[in-house]
């Protein structure tokens, strides 16, 4: 028996009589192990990876240190690593050169293009591997929206919704599990899910960006793509933070749409969101932990002023304990290491 356990039972003329005693759970690890509601898994991670054009070359992300925009070749090898260490999956952005950009992103639905190409080589080398790509102009496009533009700045979604169509089959052309709009087009998932059908890609799902909001917690991603708008804001297609109900609204849509998975992004700011989902469907719910988000903690841990681990895995864990099953995190790999034993 511990000493400090047998000192506050010897101690019984001070006890005071209470009927509760919610620190006796808390006693030691061990116990605290026993009745951990919420456990953290790699189970649960997604990694987000930038691939760029070129061999035997890496940069890393200025806002987002330790995460890096790979050539092809290399990309591969991260995709090997990262599967070995127990994530099932990632997410694929690509970073596209200004000169392959245009008003209606033609380069994305290039069937040889550096996405399609990516997933075709990663298919090859780690056939396991669940990949999911982005659907959405922003990175194709010259003026940085994810939508077609109209002379008057307009973004128009029905136009829009034929791109992401055409960009959805050439990703499942070139292999990938999930296709994932995270544009916010009216209809997009359900033009999606006809024209992956239609063209026999009945197993390729649906990751649906159904609640996403116009944060500013996106900012060092669009550093990492260089895919920051030119002009104005996504406020007419992303949703306004202030709005809850709204992401009830979108996610009834896209589950009758036929989304396999509901995503809310960004998740911190955003925790009360994802619980309300998360109570609406019986569908996988992620959450997009961005890279403003990571960018925080990064900062703040680099000036010595909090502990990154701790940090991280209290932030990862309280996605989940809101209600994600699935976490896009930057931290995947620092998780998938640091996991065992914590
Ligand atoms: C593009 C897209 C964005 C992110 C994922 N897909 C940026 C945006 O909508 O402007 C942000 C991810 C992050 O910040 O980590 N449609």
């Amino acid at each position: 028996m511990s000493s400090k356990n047998s000192v506050s039972h010897h101690s019984k003329s001070t006890n005071l009589l209470l009927p509760n005693r919610p620190r006796r759970l808390r006693r030691t690890p061990a116990m605290r192990r026993m009745v951990r509601e919420t456990q953290l898994s790699v189970n649960d991670l997604i990694y987000p990876l930038f691939v760029m054009e070129g061999e035997s070359h890496q940069e890393e992300i200025i806002s987002m240190p330790g995460c890096y925009r790979y050539s092809g070749d290399l990309l591969l090898k991260e995709v090997k690593n990262v599967f070995e260490l127990g994530i099932n999956a990632i997410a694929l952005f690509p970073v596209i050169p200004e000169d392959k950009k245009d008003a209606t992103a033609t380069e994305s639905y290039n069937p040889d293009g550096l996405v399609q190409r990516t997933v075709k080589a990663i298919r090859q080398a780690v056939p396991e591997i669940v990949v999911i790509t982005d659907v959405a102009l922003d990175p194709f496009s010259s003026h940085g929206h994810d939508g077609i533009v109209s002379e008057d700045g307009i973004i128009l979604n029905d136009p829009t919704v034929d791109v992401l169509v055409k960009m959805a089959l050439s990703q499942a052309n070139a292999g990938a599990d999930f296709v994932a709009p995270s544009d916010m087009m009216d209809g997009r998932v359900g033009a999606i899910r006809q024209a992956l059908d239609a063209e026999g890609y009945v197993d390729v799902g649906i990751l649906a960006y159904s609640a996403k909001y116009a944060s500013a917690y996106y900012g060092p991603f669009r550093d990492a793509l260089d895919s920051a708008p030119k002009f104005g804001d996504k406020k007419t297609y992303q949703m306004d933070s202030a709005n809850a109900k709204e992401a009830l609204k979108e996610i009834a849509l896209d589950i009758a749409e036929g989304a396999d998975v509901l995503m809310i992004k960004p998740a911190l700011a955003y925790l009360d969101i994802i619980q309300q989902v998360r109570n609406a469907t019986q569908l996988p719910v992620a959450a997009y932990n961005v890279s403003g988000e990571y960018a925080m903690i990064k900062a703040a841990s680099q000036r010595g002023w909090i502990d990154e681990k701790s940090v991280i895995l209290e932030t990862l864990t309280s996605i989940k304990r809101a209600g994600a099953d699935l976490i896009l995190t930057y931290f995947a790999k620092d998780v998938a290491l640091m996991l065992p034993g914590t």
